[in-house]
């Protein structure tokens, strides 16, 4: 039988993580983890509460209270919180603007990180982030840097938005886009960084195809040597 293997996709914000590893989990019969939905989720809570994102100690009681589900409606991830679906609201701007001081703090991404172990220690999934490959998982047996020019990450999300209906700013996403890539790559704890064994992939001229296509054929071709 074939081995399950869990792969790592790391990079910066737009570069295309969640869609390609969705996807690819979807194309590979794997469990997709989008981790950086449950910092969103600490961060939506500690907004809601109206306890902020700076302190670490009322993040860590959110975080302990806090029932926090990753569930698949038929393909779609869904992020419960305390029984409330939140998928929608964890994409806000005011959780997107504040998610990277939650994820700053360095007794959160420990237990955020625990967690995240756990739910690979099988093997056989594809998980997303930012510190996958360097503190997550550092034995995965398949690791991707994913990135693409702040111009194209920013048109992306841009086009995200205006697709769902919502106002978009060209300019301000790439300001905003910029500004969390220095708070996620400068912070002390587990910050933005390639792995060293990990595979930088520029998707700047890339559609969505071509990466999923590209990252399951070296998958496949790592899974065939196992055979
Ligand atoms: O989808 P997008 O790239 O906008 O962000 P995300 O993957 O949902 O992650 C939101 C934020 O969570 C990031 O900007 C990081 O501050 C933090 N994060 C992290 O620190 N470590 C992870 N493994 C995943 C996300
Ligand atoms: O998870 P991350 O922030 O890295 O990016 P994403 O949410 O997967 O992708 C951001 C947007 O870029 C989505 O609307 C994708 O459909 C789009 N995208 C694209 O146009 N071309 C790619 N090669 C990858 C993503």
């Amino acid at each position: 039988m074939q081995e399950k293997i869990n792969v790592a996709i790391d990079g910066p914000a737009g570069a295309g993580k969640s869609t390609v590893a969705r996807e690819l989990a979807s194309r590979l019969g794997y469990v997709y983890i989008d981790t950086g939905a449950m910092y969103r989720a600490l961060t939506w809570k500690a907004l809601e509460s109206g306890a902020g994102c700076e302190d670490e100690a009322s993040l860590a009681d959110i975080l302990q209270e806090m029932e926090l589900e990753l569930r698949n409606n038929n393909g779609t991830p869904e992020i419960i919180v305390d029984g409330r679906n939140v998928t929608d609201e964890i994409r806000l701007p005011e959780v997107t603007n504040n998610v990277s001081y939650t994820a700053r703090h360095p007794h959160i991404r420990k237990y955020m990180v625990h967690k995240q172990q756990e739910l690979a220690a099988r093997g056989g999934t594809v998980m997303d982030g930012r510190d996958i490959g360097t503190a997550v998982l550092p034995e995965a047996e398949m690791k991707f840097f994913l990135n693409a020019t702040v111009e194209e990450r920013a048109a992306r999300r841009h086009e995200e938005q205006l697709g769902k209906g919502m106002d978009s700013d060209l300019e301000l996403l790439k300001s905003e886009i910029s500004r969390r890539d220095m708070l996620d790559s400068e912070r002390e704890t587990a910050p933005l960084r390639k792995a060293d064994d990990a595979e930088e992939v520029d998707t700047t001229r890339m559609s969505i195809k071509e990466v999923v296509d590209y990252l399951y054929t070296r998958i496949q071709r790592k899974l065939a040597a196992y055979e």
